[in-house]
C-alpha cells in the first residue's frame, strides 16, 4: 500500500497522475471517495489521465471511450476491456493506494 497523497490537494472530479510501483495510476476523487484506475486505457495504452470525468465516467482523449470509475469497464467503444480498478483507503486524511489488489 502506498501513501499518495492528502484527499484535500485532490480536486473535485479533476484526474490526477501517479506512478507507484512502477504502475501508472489515475485517481479521481468524488467528494470524500477516492477512485484509482490504471492510467492506461484499454484500446491504444494512452494516459486516461489526460481525459476528462463525465457522467459516464473518465473519458479517453484519444477516441472517447468512457471507463465506469467503479468497475472499470468501457461503456462507450472502441475500447472493449476493463481496466484495473485497484483499493483506495483513506487513513488520517490522506489517500492510500494498494496497486497489487484490484477490486475489479
Ligand atoms: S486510445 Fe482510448 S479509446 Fe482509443
Amino acid at each position: 500500500m502506498h501513501r499518495v497523497c492528502p484527499l484535500a490537494d485532490l480536486d473535485e472530479g479533476k484526474p490526477f497522475a501517479v506512478e507507484l510501483a512502477d504502475t501508472p495510476v489515475v485517481l479521481v476523487r468524488q467528494g470524500e471517495q477516492v477512485h484509482a484506475l490504471r492510467d492506461e486505457c484499454t484500446h491504444a495504452e494512452v494516459s486516461l489521465s489526460e481525459g476528462e470525468l463525465t457522467r459516464n465516467g473518465l473519458e479517453c482523449w484519444l477516441h472517447g471511450s468512457c471507463f465506469d470509475l467503479r468497475t472499470g469497464a468501457p461503456s462507450t467503444p472502441p475500447a472493449t476491456e476493463p481496466v484495473p480498478v485497484y483499493a483506495v483507503t483513506v487513513i488520517d486524511g490522506d489517500v492510500h493506494v494498494d496497486v497489487d489488489t484490484r477490486t475489479n
